[in-house]
């Protein structure tokens, strides 16, 4: 939540900072605003309510002069509306120091009163400004920019990521991260910040992720970081796997529809590199684990955390991590995990899952159960992010940048890692022979191609019937096991986007109340289990199908092909290639994806960028 950016270097840093935000505005959308320093040493300003397209029209307009340091940042609004006021920058100083932020400063008002007492006065409702002008109280002392920042950034409480710059100092801009993201980006002559790669990829891909509670100072020669007392500190350095072609459109009509596309690449490239010819056949070798077997060994229960769509990977994970391991699993949405005070110790290994790495939720649960003794290992999909570096082992997903706020091949790239760690453990702790793990591998081997079936042959279709659903005020899903989940995600998604009630329910849980819902028209999505693999609970699930019939709902049924017993009783087929039955969420749930964009696109809807939301949830 919140994009940031800063820039020093040769180059005028105004285009810079724009393409910067544009890359990180699934940050937030409520405003957006840079600040440079201009090439007469002035300190230049411009901030707007709305999307970054108004900033864009406002300096094209009413052109700003430009600089060669500068700051840039898009908001999603925590404290004060999404007003030009309460947008960053903030300035202070006699508007000589611009400051922008990303989190929550939870002290804000303490500090708020001491500087009113002390006759200061704010133009915003932010906890921002707060921060600002303490900051140029304490420049007015110092003199030194870093300085000040040191005595400002201690002494405030909550989750921030801030930058600041001065213009009696030009060429500098420093900032500071504590439980919010922040990363450096290294240019030749020039050097970057970000909450994320993809705002400097296009220039390089040499980065350095900061600690916690670091301050960094970027000029056009270098990069300093050090501790919150001024000690110095070694910054890792890594290299950004994609490069910025991965966070473009690429004449996709949204980045959600190019993300959907890119589902059968996002499993390939989970599980390339982490398959080894064995004597049975593939068996997995997860190189990030080599050597940690010690994480898996004593292990009593497994909790997975995570929060929304991540969550219901997890579920979905959860039943095969179980069915491989034969430990226990649980499965819990991050916030509630850490207020419950939950049992855990060393024998219990907490699985985070986060596309971002950045949710607070889900990182303040991972820090939690690292104090409480258990083990962690988080499953991510960016680089550089801070739950894997509080976690004692990550498994990357490699879906590549996932742009559209709504998460979809995230979502796949994450039960195909949960898949590689159960075969991992499973095999460690000798419960799966090499010969099971090596079918299960081939299975998973298997689904990018039926994946890319199920876009190919169904797609047209379901964009079709989604279009005459654009007046439907309320869609339901079913599922039973590993199709329960699917439901889950499949409403979720529709309510992100499409801005219409949806609910999913375990299909055995109809008959306990939500079958009053039903009445003659209601739409009702049914995943059904293969009747090849399950047998008993695709009857099941045929019944549940014939229940709401009765009642007059519209049923469309994801059901893999040839299963014919459903066909009386479905006003719309979706067939899915057959899988075996830990596999099929990774086909059933790209029908519902593809569902949820096809409705939003038929309201009119901005799929990538849906009202109150903001991808990468920093704040709690
Ligand atoms: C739904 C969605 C969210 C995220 C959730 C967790 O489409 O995108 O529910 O899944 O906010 O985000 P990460 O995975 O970044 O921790």
């Amino acid at each position: 939540m919140c994009g940031i950016v800063g820039y020093v270097g040769p180059r005028d840093s105004q285009a810079i900072l724009i393409s910067g935000l544009a890359r990180l505005e699934y940050r937030g959308y409520d405003s957006a605003g840079i600040a440079v320093v201009d090439r007469d040493g002035a300190l230049e300003m411009r901030k707007r309510a709305g999307k970054l397209q108004v900033l864009r029209d406002d300096l094209a307009a009413h052109p700003m002069p430009d600089g060669t340091t500068g700051i840039g940042h898009t908001r999603w609004a925590t404290h004060g509306g999404p007003t030009d006021a309460n947008a960053h920058p903030h300035l202070a100083d006699d508007d000589k120091l611009a400051v922008i932020h990303n989190g929550i400063i939870e002290n804000f008002a303490e500090l708020k009163a001491d500087l009113v007492s002390l006759g200061y006065t704010f133009r915003s409702e932010t906890d921002t400004e707060v921060a600002a002008v303490l900051l140029g109280h304490e420049y007015r002392a110092s003199g030194d920019l870093v300085t000040a920042f040191r005595a400002v950034v201690s002494r405030l409480e909550g989750a921030f990521t801030l930058l600041a710059m001065h213009q009696d100092e030009p060429g500098l801009v420093v900032g500071a991260r504590r439980n919010s993201p922040l990363v450096i980006g290294l240019g030749e002559g020039e050097n970057f910040l970000a909450s994320d790669v993809a705002a400097f990829v296009e220039h390089t891909r040499h980065a350095l992720a900061i600690g916690q509670d670091q301050i960094v100072a970027i000029t056009p020669a270098g990069v300093e970081v050090t501790d919150f007392d001024g000690v110095p500190v070694e910054a890792s350095p890594f290299e950004v796997v994609w490069d910025a072609s991965a966070a473009e459109k690429g004449g996709w009509p949204s980045f959600m529809a190019k993300e959907v596309s890119e589902e059968p690449e996002a499993v390939a490239n989970t599980i390339r590199g982490r398959v080894h010819p064995g004597a049975e056949g593939g068996e997995v070798v997860i190189p990030e684990l080599d050597g940690l077997d010690e994480l898996f060994v004593g292990i009593r229960h497994i909790i997975v955390i995570a929060c929304g769509t991540a969550a219901y990977a997890g579920q979905t994970g959860a039943y095969a991590i179980e069915q491989w391991t034969r430990i226990p699993v649980s499965v819990e949405l991050a916030h509630e995990f850490r207020y419950r005070d939950p049992v855990i110790g060393d024998d219990t290994l907490v699985v985070s899952i986060s596309q971002s790495g950045e949710t607070m939720d889900t990182l303040m649960a991972v820090k939690y159960a690292h104090e409480k003794g258990a083990k962690t290992l988080s499953i991510c999909n960016t680089q550089g992010a801070t739950i894997p570096r509080e976690s004692d082992a990550v498994i990357y997903t490699h879906a590549g940048p996932e742009v559209a706020v709504a998460s979809t091949k995230a979502f796949v790239a994450q039960i195909t890692a949960l898949y590689l760690l159960a075969l991992h453990v499973g095999r460690v702790r000798g419960v799966l022979s090499a010969a099971e793990s090596a079918d299960h591998v081939r299975e998973l081997e298997a689904i990018p191609a039926k994946i890319q079936r199920v876009l190919d042959e169904e797609q047209a279709h379901i964009e079709q019937f989604s279009h005459w659903m654009a007046d439907t005020q309320s869609v339901l899903f079913l599922g039973r096991h590993v199709g329960y989940p699917v439901a889950l995600e499949g409403a979720l998604k529709l309510k992100e986007i499409s801005y219409i009630h949806a609910e999913g329910f375990a299909a055995g849980e109809l008959k306990h109340g939500p079958i009053a819902l039903i009445e003659p028209g209601q739409p009702v999505f049914v995943i059904v289990p293969s009747p090849r693999e399950s047998a008993e609970l695709h009857k099941k699930v045929v019944s549940n199908i014939q229940e709401i019939r009765a009642r007059g709902a519209r049923v469309i049924v994801v059901a893999e092909e040839g299963d014919a017993a459903v066909l009386p009783f479905a006003d719309e087929v979706l067939r899915i290639p057959l899988a075996g039955p830990f596999f099929e969420p990774l086909l059933a749930v790209v029908p519902l994806h593809i569902f949820a964009m096809g409705l939003a696109n038929a309201k009119g809807l901005d799929v990538d960028q849906p009202r109150n939301l903001a991808k990468s949830v920093t704040v709690e």
